[in-house]
């Protein structure tokens, strides 16, 4: 018998959960896990959290409200592993075998460190290292180890990610050459429908660029941010452009067709941007509101919470500790 398809991802414990992960990791990854013939391997991702600050109440608040949100959308901890990347060692130790085999020049490409280069660029710094940690630079072979560890067969992440997907498997077949086929290649599943989410300034919704719509706030805080939403300065009466517009963005990847029709024709008409915001607000409220009252119930039981994840850590353990011991041994790690 074939043995079940094996579908992982993660979050970066570092800020709260906003819509860009909703749509384009957690809801995806949720309805993957329900499918017939899949093992999901779902994890917070803390130590990714040092890579982004060095804030210890914000890793470790995040990391509830991610573990939190997680619950909330629907993951069932009888059916998904769902565990912290920190309680698993063997994931740290496979991070230093596989930066043993990976390039440098590999990493000189990755998206993260070349963005952060580009930053120093801007500003003038003479060296284009500056401020750049060896946690960035590295960031993408942990999280190979992440995968690999776990045999993942599919990884659902935002389109933002793809790239690291793409080193992942070079560096698993760089491996399997040099130690034989103990490491299984992953695929990317990116949600096609959802892409890269813009933010409230149009750039990606990212945790780090603080342009996200979070999960989970309160109605006027929710009201308030969408208000902030970043247009053209095109007056209400003039005909709009929905591909150029970061408001109909947001709107389609959480409404029905029939609503994004409709809205669509509103652009044609010459909608003001404030009644946009207003329609926009709206449908968002209607759709978090499932996510947002069973987050409010999780949120009181912490105990709850604690115990999923102690229980993803044993299953996680049961499955990463033979691989890791066969890894030992292809590497030559073992005993006389
Ligand atoms: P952030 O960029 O806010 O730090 P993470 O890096 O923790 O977010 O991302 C966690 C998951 O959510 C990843 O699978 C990522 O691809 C997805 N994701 C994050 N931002 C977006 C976005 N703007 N659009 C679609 N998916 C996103
Ligand atoms: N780096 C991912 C992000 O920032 C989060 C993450 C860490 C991840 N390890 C992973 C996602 C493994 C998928 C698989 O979005």
């Amino acid at each position: 018998m074939k043995k079940n398809q094996r579908v992982l991802t993660g979050i970066t414990t570092s800020g709260t959960p906003h819509l860009g992960n909703l749509l384009g990791a957690i809801l995806p990854a949720i309805q993957a896990s329900k499918q017939d013939n899949t093992s999901s391997f779902l994890f917070l991702a803390d130590y990714h959290s040092l890579i982004k600050n060095t804030d210890s109440n914000l890793t470790h608040s995040s990391s509830f409200e991610i573990a939190a949100c997680w619950l909330a959308c629907g993951l069932n901890p009888k059916k998904v592993i769902f565990y912290r990347q920190s309680d698993i060692p063997h994931i740290f130790e496979l991070a230093w075998i596989l930066g043993c085999l990976t390039s440098k020049g590999l990493l000189n490409r990755a998206h993260a460190y070349k963005a952060a280069m580009t930053v120093n660029e801007e500003n003038g710094a003479q060296d284009l290292d500056k401020g750049i940690t060896m946690g960035l630079f590295n960031y993408p072979i942990l999280m190979a180890a992440d995968i690999l560890m776990f045999s993942a067969d599919f990884v659902p992440v935002g389109n933002d990610q793809k790239q690291h997907i793409e080193m992942t498997r070079d560096i698993a077949l760089k491996f399997n050459h040099y130690y034989g086929e103990l490491l299984t290649t992953p695929v990317a599943q990116i949600s096609e429908d959802t892409g890269i989410l813009p933010g409230i300034d149009g750039k990606k919704m990212s945790k780090s660029y603080k342009n996200t719509i979070p999960i989970f706030s309160d109605d006027d805080v929710l009201k308030k941010i969408i208000m902030k939403i970043k247009t053209n300065s095109q007056e209400p009466g003039e005909p709009k452009d929905v591909n150029d517009c970061n408001i109909f963005k947001i709107f389609k990847s959480i409404s029905s067709e029939n609503d994004i029709e409709e809205l669509q024709k509103k652009y044609e008409e010459g909608i003001g941007w404030g009644e946009a915001k207003g329609i926009l607000f709206e449908n968002l409220r209607d759709f978090l509101f499932p996510f947002k009252t069973e987050y409010q119930k999780i949120v009181k039981d912490r105990g709850y919470i604690e115990s999923v994840l102690k229980q993803g850590k044993e299953k996680a353990l049961e499955v990463s500790t033979p691989l890791i011991e066969d890894i030992r041994k292809a590497i030559g790690i073992k005993g006389f």
